[in-house]
């Protein structure tokens, strides 16, 4: 089994991410970082912290709490396709589990504790990966892997036309992480927009018991916001396609870049700027996701939050 660290701010997909690391054999999950995001950290923390109850995680693993907004300026608003509260309007019991205040420092604790051995994804807003690598440098190398879903590369935005809602979130953190002397593995709007749950597969999934109905009912709640803003009706799993790519690469065609994130523009702030043709002559930092094979990931991620049998 391959050891992660997983920093989100759940966030429908980012629940069915947590759903599917924790319903996956092929990973172990050491840690679990909550951030400001989709909704606010302590919103993030207390939904992170529910949903790991509702997994049956040890009640020893806690949630570690981190940004409450970007490196610079404002927190975004809540993102509104993820519903009240952030879990699709589906409201899971108050959780006892522990919230410790020190994202950072517990990421590093973790990863430099097991040096070479540890994959980190990232799910929702770069501050705390930033912060990280600026403040305990030496993870920078130790990382097995860093796997991040965020940006667009050839695809237009979902928050502007140019930018991911992850980038955009925190610009100066994406770029920073990008600037970091390691190659990255980028999951990018690009591939996850395919990753979609439908509505008829959401609401099968909801009338079964336990945690798959609960899920199942997060993504009717997303399939409701999506159809409500006049988009498809589906559930778009960007979070889970991540998780997925940590344990079966090959459901994405990779391809390699070198890119940078732009800070300045005002159409253009937080926007991947990609050179995938090699023309800058810069060495490629990243392997961004060019192509997915969405039906085998749908199929997977549907069997697996089938397969979670609890409360
Ligand atoms: C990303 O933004 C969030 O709304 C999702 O949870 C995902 O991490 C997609 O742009
Ligand atoms: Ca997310």
């Amino acid at each position: 089994t391959r050891p992660v660290v997983i920093s989100c701010d759940p966030g429908v997909d980012d629940a069915v991410a947590l759903a599917l690391a924790f319903a996956s054999p092929e990973l172990d999950v050491l840690a679990v970082a909550a951030t400001a995001g989709n909704v606010s950290v302590e919103t993030s923390s207390a939904n992170a912290a529910a949903l790991l109850d509702l997994f049956g995680a040890p009640a020893e693993l806690a949630v570690h709490s981190g940004a409450s907004g970007p490196l610079r300026g404002e927190r975004v608003p809540d993102e509104p396709v993820h519903g009240a509260g952030g879990l699709g309007g589906v409201r899971l019991p108050p959780s006892s589990r522990r919230i410790e205040h020190d994202a950072v420092e517990h990421l590093a604790r973790t990863i430099l504790g097991r040096p070479g051995e540890v994959t980190l994804v990232a799910l929702g807003p770069l501050t705390d990966v930033a912060r990280l690598f600026a403040e305990y440098p030496r993870t920078v190398a130790a990382l097995d892997r860093l796997v991040i879903m965020g940006g667009a590369v050839f695809a237009q935005g979902n928050v502007t036309l140019a930018a991911e809602f992850n980038f955009f979130a925190d610009p100066e953190a994406a770029a920073a992480v990008l600037r970091a002397a390691r190659p990255v593995e980028l999951v990018p709007l690009d591939v996850t927009r395919e990753a979609v749950i439908d509505r008829a597969a959401a609401t099968a999934l909801a009338e079964l018991p336990s945690a798959t109905g609960t899920i199942g009912r997060m993504l009717v709640g997303m399939c409701d916001a999506m159809a409500a803003r006049g988009r498809p009706d589906v559930a778009v799993m960007h979070d889970a396609l991540a998780i997925a790519a940590v344990f079966d690469p090959g459901l994405i065609e990779w391809a390699d870049a070198a890119a940078t994130v732009e800070l300045d523009g005002t159409l253009t702030r937080g926007a991947v700027v990609a050179d995938v043709r090699g023309v800058s002559g810069r060495a490629a930092n990243v392997r961004y996701g060019a192509a997915v094979a969405s039906g085998r990931f749908t199929q997977l991620l549907v069997e697996r939050v089938t397969a979670l049998r609890r409360p």
